[in-house]
C-alpha cells in the first residue's frame, strides 16, 4: 500500500521505517531538511536501536523516501500524522501548532476514500475537531495512538501488543465512512493483526483518552514506588524489596516499580500536564487532581538526589566535584528531553559544584542545548578526582562498573545510585559509601557494620 507519513521523528520515522519493512510503499515528510537529509542517506537521525540496521535493509528496496515537499504525500492512500504535540510554553497543555500545520498542508491533497490515521498524543477532542476538515475532501479520520518506547520502538512498533482505532461513529456505532477506514487500515497492520496483536475498535474520544491514560497510569506507578521510597527513607524500610514483595502480586506487578530518579522524557511528563489542563477544561479536574501529585513526587526526587549528595558531602556541594553518569532521560537513547540525571546534574552546577558527565549516547545533544556543561567521554574520565560519583542513568555498562577500578581515579569513594541499579554489597564490600534513593545505610551484606 502507498502510505505518507508526517513527521519524522522519534515516532514517525520509526514508524515509517518499520511500514517499509513490512512491505509499503512509504513517503516520509517532515519540515526540518537535515532530519530529512540524513533520513533520506539511509542514516538514523537519532539513537534508536535496530533503525539504522532498518533503514539500511530497506534503503535499497526503493519502497523507503524522505522529502520536505509534502505534495509528495499525494497519492498515498493512508497518511500518518506523526507530529509532535510538546508541552506549550509556559502552560500545561499541549502545543497543538505542528498537528495543525501538518493538516493544513495535507488536506488539499487527500483524495476521496483516502484515509488520516491520527498517531501522534492529543487532547481528547482534537480528532472531532479535525474530523470535520477531513471528511470534507471526502477522506476518513482514524485515531490510532502509538504506545512505541523508546529503546525498544523498532519492536513495538513491528510488534505492537495492541492497536487501537478511534473510529468515526454515529450513535456509538462506527459510520460506513468508518468501517471502510478500518478495513483499510486492517490491510496496513495485517502482518502485526495476524501475529496476534490485540485489536480494540472505539470512538474517537476513547481512542484518544487511551492513550493519556496509559502514560499517566505508568507515571503513577513510578510515582507511586517514589513516594514509598520517601517513606522508606523516613522509616529506614528498603524500597527494592518493598517492590519486589508487592510486585509478585499479579494484580500489581513488579515493572514500573523501580524507584529511584523517577521519569523524563519527551512523553510521560508532558501527557500528565496535557491530560490535567484538559481535565480542566472539560470540568473534571478534580478526576484528575492525583496526577498534579505525581508530578511533585516525581520532581521531589531530582531535589532530594542533590539533597543526599549535600549530605554525604558533608553538608555542602560548593567547590566539589562530582561525576554524574548518564544524561539521557533513560537508557537506550540519546533523548535528553526533560532527563532526571541532566536536571540533577544541572541543579549540581547551579549550586556551586564542578560536575563532569559522561554517557554513552546523549552527550552531543546535552552539549548543543548546555554548552556550559562538562562533559568526558567514559565513566573514568568522569570520575577524576570525583569527591562523589552520582548514577543518574541505569546504562548497562554503569550496572557493570568495577568499583576497584573506578577507586583508583575518584578522591572519596562515595557511590549515590540514583537509579537503584547497582548492587550495594558489592560496592560497600569494595569500601565504597553506597547510597541510594529509597534505601538504608546499612549493608545487608556485613550486617551490624556501618561504612558509611
Ligand atoms: C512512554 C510509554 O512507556 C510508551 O508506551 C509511550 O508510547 C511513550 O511514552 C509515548 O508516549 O510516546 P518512553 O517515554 O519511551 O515511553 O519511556 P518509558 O520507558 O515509559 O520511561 C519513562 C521514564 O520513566 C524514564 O525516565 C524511566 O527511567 C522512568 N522509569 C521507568 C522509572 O523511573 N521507573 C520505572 O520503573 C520505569
Amino acid at each position: 500500500m502507498r502510505l505518507s507519513v508526517i513527521g519524522c521523528g522519534y515516532l514517525g520515522a520509526v514508524h515509517a521505517a518499520c511500514m517499509a519493512s513490512i512491505g509499503h510503499e512509504v513517503i516520509g515528510v517532515d519540515i526540518d531538511p537535515a532530519r530529512i537529509s540524513t533520513l533520506a542517506a539511509g542514516h538514523a537521525p537519532f539513537y534508536e536501536p535496530g533503525l539504522t540496521e532498518l533503514l539500511s535493509s530497506v534503503a535499497g528496496s526503493g519502497r523507503l523516501r524522505f522529502t520536505t515537499d509534502i505534495t509528495r504525500a499525494g497519492g498515498a492512500a493512508v497518511h500518518f500524522l506523526c507530529v509532535g504535540t510538546p508541552q506549550q510554553e509556559g502552560e500545561l497543555r499541549a502545543d497543538l501548532s505542528h498537528l495543525h500545520a501538518a493538516t493544513s498542508s495535507l488536506l488539499p491533497l487527500l483524495q476521496p476514500g483516502d484515509i488520516v490515521v491520527g498517531k501522534s498524543t492529543v487532547p481528547v477532542g482534537t480528532a472531532e475537531a479535525l474530523a470535520g476538515l477531513v471528511s470534507a475532501r471526502g477522506a476518513t479520520l482514524v485515531w490510532n495512538p502509538e504506545f512505541l518506547r523508546e529503546g525498544c520502538a523498532v519492536e513495538d512498533t513491528l510488534h505492537p501488543d495492541r492497536i487501537v482505532y478511534g473510529l468515526p461513529t454515529e450513535q456509538g456505532v462506527p459510520t460506513e465512512a468508518g468501517i471502510k477506514a478500518q478495513a483499510l487500515l486492517d490491510q496496513v497492520y495485517a502482518v502485526s493483526l495476524s501475529d496476534g496483536a490485540a485489536q480494540v475498535i472505539t470512538d474517537y474520544a476513547t481512542a484518544q483518552l487511551v492513550k493519556v491514560a496509559a502514560n499517566s497510569f505508568l507515571a503513577t506507578k513510578i510515582s507511586f514506588i517514589n513516594a514509598m521510597a520517601e517513606l522508606c527513607e523516613a522509616s529506614g524500610g528498603d524500597v527494592t524489596d518493598l517492590a519486589d514483595a508487592i510486585g509478585y502480586d499479579e494484580r500489581i506487578g513488579r515493572r514500573f516499580l523501580s524507584a529511584g530518579l523517577g521519569f523524563g522524557g519527551g512523553c510521560l511528563p508532558k501527557d500528565i500536564r496535557a491530560f490535567t489542563a484538559r481535565a480542566g477544561e472539560l470540568g473534571v479536574s478534580d478526576a484528575l487532581s492525583f496526577l498534579t501529585e505525581v508530578d511533585k513526587i516525581n520532581q521531589r526526587r531530582r531535589a532530594r538526589m542533590v539533597d543526599l549528595t549535600r549530605e554525604v558531602c558533608g553538608g555542602s556541594i560548593v567547590g566539589k566535584t562530582i561525576a554524574v553518569l548518564g544524561v539521557t532521560f533513560k537508557p537506550d537513547t540519546d533523548d535528553i528531553r526533560d532527563s532526571p540525571a541532566l536536571s540533577v546534574a544541572r541543579q549540581m552546577m547551579q549550586e556551586g559544584a564542578h560536575v563532569t558527565v559522561t554517557d554513552p549516547r546523549g552527550l552531543d545533544k546535552a552539549r548543543r542545548v548546555h554548552p556550559d556543561l562538562r562533559c568526558a567521554d567514559d565513566v573514568l574520565e568522569a570520575g577524576r578526582g570525583a569527591d562523589v560519583v552520582v548514577l543518574g542513568t541505569e546504562w548497562e555498562q554503569y550496572r557493570t562498573i568495577e568499583p576497584d577500578a573506578l577507586a583508583q581515579v575518584v578522591r572519596h569513594r562515595r557511590m549515590l545510585d540514583g537509579r537503584n541499579a547497582l548492587d550495594a554489597g558489592v560496592w560497600r564490600n569494595a569500601g565504597w559509601t553506597y547510597r541510594a534513593l529509597g534505601r538504608p545505610h546499612w549493608n545487608p551484606t556485613i550486617a551490624g557494620l556501618d561504612l558509611s
